[in-house]
């Protein structure tokens, strides 16, 4: 098989790319070590900055996005006792939308369906070859037979696991990567939200988040420990924790039920130089991790593709420049985002070896913000989304 584009990876980065491509006129092929199904089993964050909802409607895939996606003007900060509410319109002119990730690729997978591009599922042993001459090309197997695809470039959309980035050789890359020392622990419950607003929340017993899918389906977060395993976690000990860390006024409005989904997720702040080599290509997870505080994953992730979907078009058009300048681009975007994720949390949550001038420089930093407009414009314009640049 040959194609014009290559990519690893049916995420949100290599669905979202092979659609601008499509919608340019480009011919992609993208390749998947999973089922479509367990692609769709992942939950994960749901707030959306205008960056990644422009490109979703560029690509054409923002009907639903647009009729079921609830623009958010703000959102609640509580620190303790008090409170402090980021309005990221009045700030900064500028709004998000939350609309889970889950439904984003599920879009994005009808509309891959309806264009007729060809997606391989449950596609084993991908691996990219030939990627620093001009012909690069994928081996991998499916439905028991060794299969190569041909293409022009090859982009590893393949995640933080995937093998894209590994495939290049050693030396080429320099990595930068910060583990933190918990986890979140989120459940996800068909349940009215406690709040309109999501609510970022510090407490003693740790971090908090209340947030929302919709109006009747609500997503909320814990911090824990790593070695908490999610079976240890009944939906019982769930509530009652997420009621003692919830403000008072929320707590008393909380609706519980069954956990539709319980799961752990590890934070970590990880980026990996350059984003291209030759003729291959990183984006999203693939080539960087922020930590959840902040939900910059998957915008990130679109800004990306946005960038090299732009590139690949002026590669076509008969330009070197996208290409020769898409890894400086999106890093710049990265590393600000890398910035503020890791600020943020540094904020919200309870570090093990904080001591007390550790929580003394969290409640100043918290009574600033209070404070000061300035801090607080910092905080909504990074929240909201950087400039694509
Ligand atoms: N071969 C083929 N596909 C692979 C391989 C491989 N060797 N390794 C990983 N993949 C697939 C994964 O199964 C997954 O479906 O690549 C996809 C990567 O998707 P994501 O992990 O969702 O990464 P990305 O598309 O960059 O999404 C960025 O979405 O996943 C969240 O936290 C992430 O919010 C961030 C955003
Ligand atoms: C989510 O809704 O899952 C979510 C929202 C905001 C975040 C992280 C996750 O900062």
């Amino acid at each position: 098989m040959r194609t014009q584009v290559a990519i690893v990876g049916a995420g949100p980065a290599g669905l979202l790319l092979g659609a601008l491509l499509h919608r340019a006129g480009i011919d992609n092929v993208v390749l998947e070590q999973r089922s479509a199904d367990y692609v769709l089993g992942r939950i994960r964050a749901g707030v959306l900055e205008q960056v990644a909802v422009d490109l979703l409607r560029e690509a054409g895939v923002a009907a639903r996005l647009d009729t079921q996606g609830l623009p958010h003007a703000g959102f609640e900060m509580a620190f303790g006792e008090r409170r402090l509410r980021i309005d990221l319109r009045a700030l900064t002119g500028k709004q998000v939308v939350v609309y889970g990730q889950t439904e984003v690729t599920r879009d994005l997978m009808e509309h891959r369906r309806q264009s007729g591009r060809p997606t391989v599922y449950e596609a084993e042993n991908v691996h990219p070859h030939g990627f620093d001459g001009e012909q690069p090309h994928l081996s991998y197997r499916h439905g028991g037979a060794e299969q190569h695809l041909q293409a022009d470039f090859v982009i590893g959309c393949d995640g933080f696991h995937g093998v894209c980035r590994t495939a290049v050789p050693a030396g080429a890359l320099t990595t930068f990567e910060k583990i933190y020392p918990f986890g979140w622990l989120g459940l996800l419950a068909d349940t009215p939200p406690v709040n309109e607003e999501l609510i970022y929340g510090h407490t003693e017993r740790g971090f908090t988040l209340a947030s929302m899918r919709s109006h009747e389906r609500s997503r909320y977060y814990l911090q824990c420990s790593l070695d908490d395993r999610v079976e240890q976690w009944s939906d019982d000990a769930f509530w009652a924790e997420l009621r003692r860390r919830l403000p008072a006024d929320a707590a008393a409005r909380l609706v519980t039920g069954p956990s539709i989904e319980k799961s752990i997720a590890p934070l970590r702040s990880f980026v990996a130089e350059p984003m291209r080599f030759g003729r291959l290509f990183l984006a999203g997870d693939a080539a960087h991790i922020v930590p959840p505080t902040g939900a910059k994953g998957l915008n990130l992730a679109a800004s990306d593709v946005g960038l090299l979907a732009q590139a690949l078009a002026e590669f076509y058009g008969g330009s070197l420049a996208g290409i020769d300048h898409y890894s400086q681009r999106a890093l710049a975007r990265v590393w600000k985002a890398e910035r503020f994720s890791w600020w943020f949390t540094s904020l919200m949550h309870q570090f093990p070896d904080n001591g007390g001038f550790g929580l003394r420089m969290q409640q100043a930093e918290f009574d600033y913000l209070c404070g000061s407009v300035a801090a607080q414009t910092a905080l909504a314009e990074n929240y909201v989304g950087l400039p694509l640049g």
